[in-house]
């Protein structure tokens, strides 16, 4: 599989999806998902684009939010599709964040066993991350994207422009996922964004770095498409973010947020037990401030993470894995390190008292 070949990235592509279907020979019939929010300020645009250009749309707005990637919310949309008659071959616009990618994304792969998805990412993180590689799911009370598939959209039209609406503290925190990408595989990248860090929105920036990113992660795919050994090194910062999302509760902090204090602790965690020269981790770390993002934790105490990493632990069957950096641009899956060492940067991460 070579994955780019389903992806296009370009300034203005979203203005082009007429072509795109066409190009796929798909029908002149598509569905587009948005938030209410994105609807307004990009679907209703493309909606029109896409009328003008003899295609028959149908459109569908859900709640903004994390609340909407549930089971509910896939059964109304599959209803409206079934009502309106959406047949097997007509292609399903899903127009948003990671959020909506992941809903409509599983809608599609489940909706008559499977029609054509488009996916059409509007935040740097789903440009980069979660519009590529086919994972679609919704979220079940006992936990994030616990019912899913493996899904790979026919397109992913990728519209650097798009992220021109986002507002700062968003980008801001997205780019956590770029400076990650760049410490996992891309010491050019590392300084390009270093270089560029007073003007984090120019769109000539972010067409590069999306590009950069995007080719990456569709290589790691291409190598491990059902994520069962390579795609582990994507997780570089995710497993101290994902306790304190688990011990702080999903909106406490902003992804990006919680990834860059979890990078900080990987790259303190990679000096002692994976030769990370400490003038990278401070090199690392100063990026991360200069962007903007947070260094400690003030919301969790380090004891309740440590508890959530063990429970973590324990899916994974036996022993936490590790995405440790040896340098920056070169990161590597499947370390196992001293729990003594993990506890002591669990503290050195806290904020210190106010
Ligand atoms: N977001 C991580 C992955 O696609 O594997």
């Amino acid at each position: 599989m070579d994955s780019m070949d389903h992806i296009q990235i370009e300034r203005g592509a979203s203005g082009r999806l007429a072509q795109v279907l066409a190009r796929e020979e798909l029908p002149p019939r598509a569905w587009v998902i948005a938030d209410t929010t994105v609807m307004q300020l990009h679907g209703q645009r493309i909606v029109g684009e896409l009328t003008h250009a003899g295609v028959a749309v149908g459109s569908r707005a859900v709640p903004p939010g994390e609340s909407s990637k549930s089971v509910a919310t896939a059964h109304d949309l599959w209803a409206w599709l079934a009502e309106r008659g959406a047949e097997r071959g007509d292609p399903i616009i899903a127009l948003g964040g990671g959020v909506v990618g992941d809903l409509v994304g599983f809608v599609a792969a489940a909706y008559l066993r499977g029609v054509p998805l488009i996916q059409v990412p509007t935040t740097l993180l789903a440009q980069i991350d979660s519009s590529v590689g086919g994972k679609v799911a919704v979220d079940l009370a006992a936990g994030k994207n616990l019912v899913g598939a493996f899904y790979p959209a026919r397109q992913s039209v990728i519209d650097p422009d798009l992220l021109a609406t986002l507002p700062r503290e968003q980008l801001v925190a997205d780019y956590a996922e770029v400076v990650k990408t760049a410490m996992i595989f891309d010491a050019d990248m590392f300084e390009l964004i270093e270089r560029s860090v007073d003007s984090l929105h120019d769109p000539a920036l972010l067409e590069e770095l999306v590009t950069r990113c995007v080719r990456w992660k569709a290589r790691i795919v291409d190598e491990d498409p059902h994520d069962r050994g390579p795609r582990a090194v994507l997780n570089y910062g995710h497993t101290i973010a994902h306790a304190l999302e688990t011990v702080c509760g999903y909106g406490a902090y902003r992804h990006g947020e919680a990834v860059a204090i979890g990078m900080r602790g990987a790259a303190a965690i990679s000096v002692r037990a994976a030769a990370l020269a400490e003038s990278d981790a401070k090199r690392q770390d100063a990026l991360l401030r200069r962007v903007g993002l947070p260094q400690t934790y003030a919301k969790a105490a380090p004891d309740d993470l440590w508890q959530a990493m063990q429970r973590d632990k324990k899916v994974r069957g036996g022993r936490i894995q590790w995405v440790l950096a040896g340098r920056i641009g070169a990161a590597s899956p499947g370390h196992h390190v001293d729990p003594a060492i993990v506890r002591d940067v669990l503290h050195e991460l806290r904020a210190p008292a106010a």
